[in-house]
């Protein structure tokens, strides 16, 4: 049904009243879910609503497809804009699955407010992906290692040249029936000549703007044979950040190291994950800053056993060499790291509803 409600103030309304406009003609029929690519395909509906005289309006699921942008449309020069990842599964009985979806809601807002954006209401944000899931759930892939990676964003709709808030945003979600992001196992370079986020900038934000200044060095290192960068701080290239995918653990002496949520860290909602379930298994954790030079150490004496990525898109990578200074280290096989293929596999199947989800992570719906 497709029902016009243009100026529809969502504000007052205790449910949102989102309208849907379902594809003429689906292509469901020609979707082939094996070896899909991670975020190459995308599904045939997505979730539009924009906020313009101080509220969020006209909630609409449409068919996916491209839309009209002015030239001076100030998200294009001024990069107000942010986004989130997520995932979803259908479990065995054809429910849909999210993974603590309240977590990128409110990490949603952090965003917004660091970006001076609007916020979102949060039940909104929740709903519009819920609702988006239940019209494309066809749509979700079953195909092991596969799922419908979720891409809330929002987005300045000003059309203006002055540097100054947007006073108007677009808040969309497409989905894209996606295979992993990385396949193997990855090599990474300890990166000291450039910088992902300063102390005070916007490293905390999922905004586009940082993921735009790490391309380069990315590509840099690609040339190079590597698959990702291991940011260091900024002000002296010696402490352990993250990678720009995902953030980074380690096991050293048997305890599972990370370092500490700071402006310059993104506050992954996987990271958060793996921590919880570690300290509900008993294992000794440690959330300080590492030096480069530490970890190298460990590397050499052998107490560092595992290293690994953690991020919704990755969920946990496994790190089989890290190269600092052009010098490599190899790490030990993969199959010998019990930490991080326990911490997978559990939360794999818990996101699946293969096991009982025993922390509550899970909203299911039909
Ligand atoms: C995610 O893990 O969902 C991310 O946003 C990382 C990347 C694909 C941009």
């Amino acid at each position: 049904m497709y029902l016009r409600a243009e100026f529809l103030s969502l504000e007052n309304m205790g449910k949102y009243d989102i309208r849907i406009e379902r594809v003429k003609n689906s292509k469901i029929d020609e979707f082939d879910s094996s070896n899909l690519k991670f975020g190459k395909m995308l599904s045939e509906h997505m979730f539009v609503a924009d906020y313009t005289d101080g509220k969020w309006q006209d909630a609409r699921i449409i068919p996916y497809g491209n839309f009209e942008i002015s030239p001076a449309n100030s998200a294009i020069h001024y990069g107000q804009s942010i986004f989130e990842g997520m995932k979803a599964f259908k479990n065995d009985r054809g429910e849909i699955l999210l993974f603590r979806p309240d977590m990128n809601a409110a990490r949603f807002n952090r965003s917004a407010e660091r970006m001076c954006m609007a916020q979102l209401p949060e039940d909104l944000f929740i709903e519009a992906i819920q609702e988006l899931l239940r019209v494309d759930k066809n749509w979700i892939p079953d195909a092991p290692g596969s799922s419908m990676y979720i891409r809330p964003f929002m987005f300045a709709t000003d059309s203006a040249l002055g540097v100054k808030p947007s006073e108007t945003y677009r808040f969309m979600v497409i989905n894209s029936p996606s295979g992993p992001y990385y396949a193997e196992p990855v090599r990474v370079k300890i990166e000291t000549d450039y910088t992902r986020a300063a102390s005070g900038g916007t490293g905390a934000a999922k905004t586009a703007g940082n993921y735009a200044a790490s391309l380069f060095p990315a590509q840099k290192a690609k040339q190079d044979g590597f698959d990702q960068i291991i940011w260091t701080d900024g002000a002296t290239h010696t402490f352990i950040e993250e990678a720009g995918t995902m953030n980074i653990m380690f096991v050293i002496d048997g305890v599972l190291r990370t370092c500490p949520l700071t402006s310059t860290i993104l506050p992954g909602v996987t990271r958060d994950s793996v921590l919880k379930y570690a300290a509900h298994k008993g294992m000794e954790i440690n959330e300080a800053p590492i030096k480069v030079d530490e970890l190298i150490a460990a590397i050499e004496n052998k107490s560092l056993t595992e290293a690994f990525g953690v991020g919704t898109a990755v969920t946990v990578s496994h790190i089989k060499e890290i190269s600092y200074k052009g010098k490599n280290h190899n790490l030990p096989p993969i199959e010998s790291r019990p930490v991080a293929n326990d911490i997978h596999n559990f939360l794999e199947k818990v996101k699946r509803g293969q096991i009982e989800d025993e922390l509550g992570w899970i909203t299911k719906f039909q």
